[in-house]
């Protein structure tokens, strides 16, 4: 085999690690999330049935909570669908049926600051 310039060999190294971390990983993390789209009332009961459920933990949107700001309803509701997506086995299911029209995926985590969104 041809020797490679070091430069050349740098440039292929920083090419494939360009493509690897572009691939879609088989074990990818994704998240349930309120849709921009839902209508509020939507979200609200959305957000009363999550956290009416057994392993759905609705501290964080509590006043007190890390997850409380923004105080939105969207907000609010991406933080519960995303609790109750995690705590039930992560089934697309356990977004799209509860949550129809309502719920998405996502595989940007919407974590911020403080508020750490369970994955
Ligand atoms: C969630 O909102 C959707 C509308 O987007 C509604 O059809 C569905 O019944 C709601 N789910 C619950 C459990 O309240």
């Amino acid at each position: 085999m041809a020797k490679m310039s070091p430069l050349l060999t740098l440039f292929v190294v920083l090419l494939s690690s360009m493509m690897i971390h572009h691939l879609p990983v088989a074990s990818s993390t994704k998240w349930c999330v309120a849709s921009p789209t839902a209508k509020e009332k939507q979200l609200q009961d959305n957000i009363t049935f999550a956290c009416s459920q057994m392993g759905v933990d609705c501290r964080p949107i509590l006043p007190d909570g890390a997850c409380y700001n923004p105080n939105t309803l969207l907000s609010h509701a991406s933080y519960v669908m995303n609790a109750y997506y995690q705590s039930h086995d992560r089934t697309d299911q356990a977004c799209t049926f509860f949550f129809p029209n309502s719920g998405t995926f996502t595989t940007t985590n919407p974590s911020y600051g403080a508020c750490v969104y369970p994955s």
